[in-house]
């Protein structure tokens, strides 16, 4: 299927029409459902999305007491590590609005990382939608890095994992190595997918992730092919650069 792509003038833009989705989506999902699960992306790209949401007038428009908040990834750092994507949302996202400390379910990146994705696929079966062992997800925000990777699935980490959640380690800048992530398994079967890309540093391999030549392998974003859900691509000009 071919992705939906939105290219905005700058990640101001992008982060703007990422907040309206974010909230079409949680009003739809708690109107259908009472709730609204959301997987929210570590990285840099989300947090003016993050701070819009915590900030007027978005965030009045949120039933904050009905979301959960989920992580796709997270390092194996410690949770007051600035580093650890639960820490940096909680720093301009969660701590702002609303949110019952209950309803935040955060990877445990202080286990040993085989443990923390053991004690994460638990948490996903609380919330799993049967037959699956995991939630149907409203909505997963996710980034790309300059090299294909998503979340925490990299260039030559297993392509058909059988499980939602796995322990990878992987080199990426200077990022933490050791790292939790969910699976294909589990992205691919949200009902919204959104990518947020900004930033000539990926316009190459934008390019290369959204050709019609697949190499899952090398392109790890390229295996984010929701089975029964919507997948979008925002990004700025600067990312569009090469499409
Ligand atoms: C992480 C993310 C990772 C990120 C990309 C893009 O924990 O770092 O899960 O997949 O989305 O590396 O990061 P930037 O938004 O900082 O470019």
């Amino acid at each position: 299927m071919k992705p939906d792509i939105k290219i905005f003038k700058d990640p101001d833009g992008l982060s703007h029409a990422a907040a309206k989705m974010f909230i079409e989506s949680s009003s739809q999902a708690i109107a259908q459902r009472g709730r609204f699960l959301v997987v929210l992306s570590g990285g840099s790209t989300p947090n003016q999305l993050y701070q819009l949401l915590a900030s007027t007038p978005f965030r009045d428009q949120i039933d904050w007491s009905k979301v959960h908040v989920f992580w796709g990834d997270e390092r194996c750092v410690p949770i007051d590590d600035p580093d650890n994507s639960y820490y940096q949302a909680r720093l301009v996202l969660l701590d702002l609005v609303n949110l019952p400390a209950d309803n935040v379910h955060r990877i445990q990146s202080d286990f040993e990382p085989a443990s923390a994705a053991l004690d994460y696929a638990r948490t996903l079966k609380v919330f799993s939608a049967p037959p699956l062992d995991w939630p149907r997800f409203d909505l997963v925000l996710l980034g790309m890095g300059d090299d294909g990777h998503t979340a925490s699935l990299f260039p030559g980490s297993p392509v058909n994992a059988s499980k939602p959640v796995i322990a990878i380690t992987a080199q990426y800048q200077n990022r933490p190595a050791k790292r939790v992530t969910l699976t294909p398994l589990v992205f691919n079967s949200a009902r919204r997918i959104i990518f947020l890309v900004t930033g000539a540093t990926k316009a190459v391999t934008l390019t290369e992730v959204l050709s019609d030549v697949s190499n899952m392998n090398l392109l790890p974003a390229q295996r984010i092919q929701p089975t029964d859900g919507e997948l979008l691509w925002l990004m700025d000009e600067a990312a569009a650069g090469k499409l």
